[in-house]
């Protein structure tokens, strides 16, 4: 090394100056990490600045201090500015934020969203704005907050021929359905008890009704498979109708109610789905409790895979926002948001509807009582449909069987629905709620044979 290069001042960081659209509970969080972290991306030789953010009320005492930061109504001035080198759209909505966000893209800047709705939504109009500009658009938050899973799909497993990913992704109906499970209290009640403590958006159908579980599952189906399916394609159940009895019955069976958000490849096509459905008791999602967010992956090369972290709150999403920053400051940004390795000729096609599907199934039944629960398997065995348990549950209004089939096709199950209304001692309609787990025979005979160290019938320790 030449005397004249040792005397050579390291280079000035180059400096991001960052526009950020929205300053509410994700945007502060973002504030707090930039100044948090202001002296490591100096050292490591960049700086993020913040210097415009849009917001609705410019009254608003916000947790932050904002000094030196412009402070502006107008989002898509932000996006237009000559002055904003990276843009964080953390406002939400499909309208004005997306077409802020694809005015950055267009204009060349990067785009860094926490906006599932809008993504999931319009991710072909970000994709096409950010191919005429030359510019990307990340968004890890957006999907489990903090959990890395788009980074996972990006870049560790770029090539990988994705076959499942499912998880637990929704934190609000997970708090709800453990609170219903532990308490005994019904789904009122732990909307109620969700909804005061701040879990559930301020509109709180967009979790009980799955929504927001399908706007994220949209994202991370076209991570995964390079399919974008938008949320209103997507078939989509909430836990509005899970009852206590169900809670119950579930419990005595060894199973656990869950959200369940899923899309796989079948037979070439690609199914994606979001329900509630049991799972049971040993399996991974299973324990994710509250607010916990839990995403499995399968794929023939690596098997299987599993995260699991917070799925939301100020600082773990504001952090997955801040490292998509990071990304696109050190000249990894545009890697980071493509649809992982060009996998097109795996992809699948879009459409397996559940109907065309084949699971396990839980059907509740209201009945006269436990004794006639012979005659209902007898009339499900008759149509080919085998009963692998059984349990029973009473309230007030009566007693109710539960019990898990054997794998039947969807529709084909739908159509013996509306005949078993009519068997002796049924009271009133079935209902049924998918297992997570289509080898649930194989469990059953397991668990028996670990437990009484031979294949004995199920039924025996079910309780009827
Ligand atoms: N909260 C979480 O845990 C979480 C997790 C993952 C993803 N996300 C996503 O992150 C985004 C932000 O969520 P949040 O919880 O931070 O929401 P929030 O607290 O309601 O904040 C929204 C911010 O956007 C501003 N805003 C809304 N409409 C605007 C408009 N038309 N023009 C200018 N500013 C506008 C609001 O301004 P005012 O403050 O003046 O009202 C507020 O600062 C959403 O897309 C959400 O889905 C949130």
């Amino acid at each position: 090394m030449t005397a004249a290069t040792t005397s050579l001042k390291p280079a000035a960081p180059r400096t991001w100056r960052v526009g950020m659209l929205g300053c509410g509970v994700v945007g502060q969080g973002v504030v707090k990490l930039f100044n948090k972290h202001r002296e490591d991306f100096k050292r490591n030789g960049f700086d993020l600045q913040l210097t415009q953010v849009a917001v609705r009320d410019g009254k608003k005492t916000r947790d932050v201090d904002l000094a030196g930061v412009k402070v502006t109504l107008d989002p898509l001035a932000v996006a237009k500015s000559p002055d904003v080198d990276m843009l964080i759209e953390v406002m939400g909505g499909n309208t004005s934020a997306v077409e802020a966000a694809c005015v950055a893209l267009s204009r060349g800047v990067p785009v860094i969203s926490a906006n599932k709705a809008g993504l999931a939504r319009s991710l072909t109009r970000y994709l096409e704005a950010g191919k005429a500009g030359n510019a990307s658009v990340a968004f890890e938050a957006a999907c489990a907050a903090h959990i890395p899973i788009i980074e996972a799909l990006d870049r560790s497993l770029a090539c990988e021929e994705i076959s499942l990913i499912k998880g637990v992704i929704n934190g609000s109906t997970n708090y709800i359905l453990t609170l219903m499970e532990r308490s005994g209290c019904d789904f009122a009640e732990a909307l109620a008890d969700a909804s005061a403590k701040g879990f559930t958006e301020a509109d709180p159908s967009l979790d009980v009704d799955g929504i927001d579980a399908a706007e994220k599952l949209s994202l991370l189906a076209y991570k995964a498979f390079g399919v974008h399916t938008p949320p209103d394609q997507i078939h989509t159940e909430g836990i509005r109708n899970i009852s206590r009895e169900d809670m119950e019955l579930a419990r005595q069976l060894g199973h656990r109610i869950k959200l369940i958000a899923s899309a796989r490849r079948v037979d070439g096509q690609l199914s994606v789905s979001v329900h509630p459905a049991l799972v049971h008791v040993g399996e991974l999602l299973a324990d994710v409790d509250s607010e916990f967010n839990a995403i499995i992956l399968e794929g023939p090369a690596f098997k299987e895979l599993t995260f699991l972290g917070k799925g939301a709150g100020q600082l773990p999403t504001a952090s997955a926002v801040l490292n998509d920053c990071i990304k696109f400051a050190r000249g990894m940004g545009n890697a980071a948001a493509l649809p992982g390795f060009n996998k097109s000729a795996h992809a699948p096609t879009p459409g397996a509807r559940t109907t065309a599907l084949s699971f396990c199934y839980f059907l509740r039944l209201p009945v006269i009582s436990a004794g006639v629960v012979d005659g209902i398997a007898a009339f499900l065995e008759q149509q080919n449909v085998k009963v692998l348990s059984r349990a029973v549950a009473k309230n007030q209004s009566g007693e109710f069987l539960g019990l898990i089939t054997d794998v039947v096709k969807e529709s084909r199950l739908q159509h013996l629905l509306r005949t078993l209304s009519r068997v002796d001692g049924v009271t009133g309609d079935a209902s049924f709620i998918r297992l997570d787990k289509d080898n649930y025979r194989e469990i059953v005979e397991l668990e028996q044979r670990a437990y009484f160290g031979t294949s004995l019938q199920r039924e025996s320790r079910a309780g009827v």
